[in-house]
This record gives C-alpha cells, structure tokens and sequence, in this order.
C-alpha cells in the first residue's frame, strides 16, 4: 500500500489514565500502553490533556514526550495554558478540541466559524513552533472554510453522531451523517487541508469511515481500550488496523 493511500492508525490512550485515576495510583500506565500501542503498529498516539486533567495529567505528556518513537498528537482546548503547555514539549500534531467541564466526552466539533480572529492568532505560534495543528470540527462546510482561513492543515472530522445513530439501530440518521462526512471530507481535501476522522469509532463503524479515501488518519480510543479488557490491547488494535486495511482495499 502506497504511504499517499495509507490510512494512519492513532491510538487515544485517554481512558487508560481513566482507569488509573479511578484509584488514583499509578496503574494503569498510560505511557505502558502507548509503547504497547507503537508496537502493534499504532501511526501515533493521541491524548488529551483536559483543563480539569480528569485522564491525561501534565506527567503523563511529559513522559509520552521522552519516550514515544510515533508521532504525539496532543489534544487540547485552545486556552492560554494548553498554548504554553504545547509551545514546551512542540508535539508532531496539536489537534485543538472543544471543552466544557461538564461533558463526559467532546461532545460537538470546534466553532471555528464564530471565533475566526482569535484561532488565526492563537494557531499562529504553534505553526511556527513547527507544530501540525489540527482542528476537530463537524462535517460543516463553514467550519471546514473557516478552518482553511486561519491556516489549519488538518481538519479532524468529528464522527460521534454517526457512531452515535448506528448504536441507536437509526440507519437513516447514520447515513445521513456518512454521506456528509463522505461529501465533507472531499471538499476539505479539494481546499488543500488532510483530512483525518475519529470520536466513538468501533469496530462496527470504523470501514465505511476507512474508506474515505481523502481521510488520511482515523483516532480511536475508548473502544479499544474498552476491547483490551476482553482481548488484551495488541490484539484490540491489531484488529482494527486488519479492518481499516480491509475497508481501505
Ligand atoms: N478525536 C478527537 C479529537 C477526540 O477528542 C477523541 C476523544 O478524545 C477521539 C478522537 C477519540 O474518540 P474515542 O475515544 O471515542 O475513540
């Protein structure tokens, strides 16, 4: 498979810190887990280091920083303290998310499109720190524009709501939401952004997602390491790069 047709594996190791602060020791450890990741042939390693540090901790991108050979994906809302955090460690990727303290999970895309001025000032140092920075946005093709004018180079398409309405049994509502992320993810790559997908991925979802073929990266994570529980990580993963290969022919 040619590396322009290869579709990127990245592994969020979230919910491994989840689960370690669940007791709050020091297992299990996240950065175990993403080495075990790199091996069974994780692209990169995503985490997300939240404002009320519920998973990630400050440590844990320290410690990913000295010892992951993959490229880290660090997720981040776009505040003055997450900027200084990125601009001291200069992750490969900086993929700038939506947070409110009281959602269980990133619930909708970034509004790029509402806050235009203040994102194009706030990427411009990570850009040159040399930093990728990626935006998770909804399959909207006014965020899609607005995140193109600020000078993104990555677009993260949001899949929950189609992941969402295929676990509910609504297949009207999951292809509609396809056919716009299908529709969504052509039109991105046409303005010149990569175009990379994830959030509530399975291993029922992943393949008509995979098959995109501008979608050059899926990130997943709870699934997986919900899955490691039964099947051990590797496996987990292993089985989902066997799918993602599958669907990408
Ligand atoms: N991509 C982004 C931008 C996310 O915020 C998340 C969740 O942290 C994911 C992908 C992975 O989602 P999930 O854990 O549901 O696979």
């Amino acid at each position: 498979m040619s590396a322009e047709h290869k579709l990127r594996l990245g592994v969020n190791i979230d919910h491994v810190a989840t689960v370690r602060n669940a007791r709050g020791g020091a297992y299990p450890d996240p950065l175990r887990a993403a080495k075990l990741a790199e091996e069974a042939g994780a692209d990169g390693i995503t985490a997300h280091l939240r404002e009320d540090r519920r998973h990630i901790s400050d440590a844990d991108i320290d410690g990913l920083m000295e010892v992951l050979t993959v490229p880290l994906n660090f997720e981040m809302a776009a505040t003055e303290e997450m900027q200084r955090i990125a601009l001291r460690h200069k992750p490969h990727a900086v993929c700038l998310v939506p947070e409110k303290r009281e959602e269980r999970t990133t619930e909708g895309g970034l509004e790029v499109a509402r806050e235009e001025n203040r994102l194009a000032h706030y990427i411009a140092p990570l850009r040159a720190a040399g930093c990728r920075v990626s935006i998770f946005i909804a399959a909207d093709r006014r965020q899609i524009e607005a995140a193109h004018r600020i000078g993104a180079e990555v677009i993260e398409l949001h899949t929950g709501a189609y992941c969402d309405a295929h676990a509910e049994g609504d297949f009207d509502t999951r292809d509609r939401e396809l056919a716009g992320l299908r529709e969504m993810s052509a039109y991105a790559h046409s303005l010149g952004l990569e175009v990379h997908a994830g959030h509530g991925l399975t291993y029922d979802t992943v393949q008509p997602i995979a098959a995109l073929p501008e979608v050059r990266e899926l990130n997943i994570g709870h699934f997986l390491i919900g899955e490691a529980i039964f099947r051990g990580l590797q496996p987990a993963i292993a089985e989902m790069r066997r799918l993602m290969d599958e669907a990408r022919g």
